[in-house]
């Protein structure tokens, strides 16, 4: 009988149907990385594929290995691979290509045909397994002085784009310097959206979100110089009164009537990025005049931003080593929960409370 291994899947479309299973070893072939996986990071998108929601298995296969933050170390390398050797840490980029125009410049990140797949999101197995293969194109390789916080590359890559959207947008204004920035949202994608305009050098970061402080995503912006508010101390609008020229949103709280609110409080020359995918069918009833004008009158932008592309992975891989340098141990403290893959998975269907990031350890 050919060799298995542990990995963690569901049955998409079934609630609550996270397990444990077994899987054949994967063999790496010519152009490819074997890597041992070391931990993998659990976020909202794995929470709404394990609550049914969301997630397509591999064609013909009825089981989707999840997971797709990954951080781990090569095991074995095919016989045309460069990039990387035995025992380098690494990550993987997510999305996999279609034959759109987008997918076919190399940015499958902006796919236009959305017939991508997305390891273990959409269609494709996830790196939630003891080991997992991975063409080289897509490995990403890890200074091992990272080798505590490499899992939070790939979350950060989603705030790496979206920020690299907003410089790329605001080259229309060569003067355009941002010195407020707001954040709606404070988990890990607000966390690392706050750490990384801060480590740009923006001075005022405000993160807003609905508990009250204290809680640990506000003593984290605190340690790098930003702000948290709770929405219970200063409404969204309030924010806005109290900050008049914000430069720069970003929308992280999965909520669409937050982005929607948050819009007129986006100053003059501004970008607001949005960044939650919201799968559900709410409507709300808005000001469409006022919020119209201010877009117009304002010069503003509001952009949305999925996924990441690979240069976002290499700017991340360098943002957490800036992080260490400017706050060193703070990034570490993002990940408050561990559960080895050999204990009850069914943990990962639910957010602990003041959980902020929860990764599965497969092992040294
Ligand atoms: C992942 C992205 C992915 C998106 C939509 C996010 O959680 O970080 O890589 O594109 O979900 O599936």
């Amino acid at each position: 009988m050919s060799k298995t291994i542990h990995a963690v899947a569901v049955y998409p479309g079934e609630a609550g149907s996270v397990h444990r299973t077994e899987i054949p070893a994967p063999e790496p072939g010519d152009d490819e990385v074997l890597v041992d996986v070391i931990r993998v990071g659990v976020c909202g998108t794995d929470r709404e594929i394990i609550s049914g929601v969301i997630g397509k298995a591999p064609e013909g296969a009825d089981e989707l290995v999840i997971g797709h933050e990954v951080f781990g170390r090569v095991a074995a390398v095919g016989k045309n691979v460069t990039k990387v050797k035995v025992g380098d840490f690494t990550g993987a980029t997510v999305r996999r290509p279609d034959g759109c125009p987008a997918c076919a410049a190399g940015q499958p990140d902006m796919c236009v045909w959305h017939q991508y797949t997305e390891r273990g999101i959409q269609g494709a197995n996830g790196f939630m397994a003891k080991q997992f293969v991975e063409h080289e194109q897509y490995i990403v390789s890890i200074p091992a002085e990272l080798a505590s916080i490499g899992v939070l590359t790939e979350p950060l890559t989603v705030v790496e784009k979206a920020v690299r959207q907003v410089r790329l947008i605001q080259r229309r204004m060569p003067w355009w310097q941002p010195k407020t920035a707001v954040v709606l949202g404070a988990g890990p994608i607000g966390l690392l959206g706050a750490l990384l305009l801060r480590s740009q050098g923006v001075e005022e970061v405000v993160a807003v979100a609905r508990t009250p402080a204290p809680n640990s995503s506000a003593t984290i912006l605190e340690a790098a110089g930003a702000r948290y508010v709770s929405t219970e101390e200063m409404s969204i609008p309030e924010v806005g009164q109290h900050y008049p020229q914000i430069d720069v949103i970003l929308e992280s709280t999965g909520v669409s009537a937050v982005a929607f609110d948050g819009i007129p409080i986006l100053g003059n020359d501004g970008v607001m990025v949005l960044l939650s995918l919201t799968g559900g069918t709410r409507t709300a009833e808005i000001p469409t005049d006022a919020i119209n004008t201010g877009i117009v009158g304002g010069n503003k932008t509001i952009v949305g931003s999925v996924n990441a592309g690979f240069e976002d992975f290499t700017n991340a891989v360098a943002s957490l080593r800036k992080f260490e340098s400017l706050w060193p141990g703070l990034a570490g403290t993002l990940i408050t929960s561990r559960l080895p893959v050999t204990g009850d998975v069914s943990q990962i269907a639910s957010k602990a409370r003041d959980e902020i990031k929860m990764v599965v350890e497969f092992g040294p």
